[in-house]
């Protein structure tokens, strides 16, 4: 829009300009308050095109990764309800799909003894995640990877932890019944899945008020 009225703007100089001599020559005082009037207009034509500046730069960059769910950590006490919900222990795999910082796949490796998998779209949470790992001595027993949860193998999964959305829930649950094995325990933060009846819920006391985390197991 601004280049064309640039454009514009130079058009209508340049016909000026090629005209010029022919209107000076004929030195009549209508024709010169005519081109003082026009001079003016383009000179405000070419301000509120902003033609002194350099060029905008392009509209805003697309973001680098499209998140299903913008990044919002779970406070710490649902992270320990959740892990001591499902009962998490030294034999257990836990899968965070959605793990933002780490700090369910952390916890469960440096509390509790777990191994543990975490997935994130976004590679400046993965980079957390890590240095999250490594500060908290388990990064030989957790693995972060910056991958799509949608097409992250959860074969090996024994204890799958979300928090992601409804939408988002229902959106993944059929691919949690179909690709985890029976008796895999699934946990979720604040978001049901729908007419998937959790076995149990609990509820964290936080101090904005209680926060409800949902509990099912794969059946087979
Ligand atoms: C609400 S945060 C939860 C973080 C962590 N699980 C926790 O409880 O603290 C959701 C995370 O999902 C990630 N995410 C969003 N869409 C994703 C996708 N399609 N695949 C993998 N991760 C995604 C976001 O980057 C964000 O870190």
């Amino acid at each position: 829009m601004r280049a064309r009225a640039c454009d514009m703007a130079a058009l209508l100089w340049a016909q000026v300009i090629w005209r010029k001599g022919g209107l000076v020559n004929a030195a009549r005082a209508s024709t010169m308050r005519s081109v003082r009037l026009l001079l003016a207009l383009l000179a405000t034509l070419s301000l509120a095109a902003g033609c002194g500046r350099p060029a905008a730069p392009p509209a805003a960059a697309e973001p680098l990764v499209r998140l299903d769910v913008i990044y919002v950590p779970s406070e710490m006490a649902v992270v320990t309800a959740m892990l001591e919900g499902v009962g998490v222990g030294p034999s257990d795999v836990v899968y965070d799909l959605g793990c933002g910082d780490g700090r369910i796949v952390v916890t469960a490796a440096a509390r509790y003894g777990a191994r543990g998998v975490g997935v994130d779209i976004d590679p400046e949470r993965i980079a957390e995640a890590k240095a999250n790992a490594v500060k908290a001595g388990v990064a030989d027993r957790v693995t972060f990877l910056v991958q799509d949860l949608f097409v992250t193998d959860v074969s090996p999964a024994t204890v799958v932890a979300l928090y992601l959305g409804s939408e988002v829930n229902l959106r993944l649950r059929p691919k949690l019944l179909s690709d985890l094995r029976p008796g895999t325990r699934v946990v979720s933060h604040r978001f049901d899945m729908g007419d998937w009846t959790p076995l149990r819920t609990i509820d964290v006391p936080l101090e904005d008020g209680p926060r409800r985390v949902f509990f099912w197991r794969i059946p087979g």
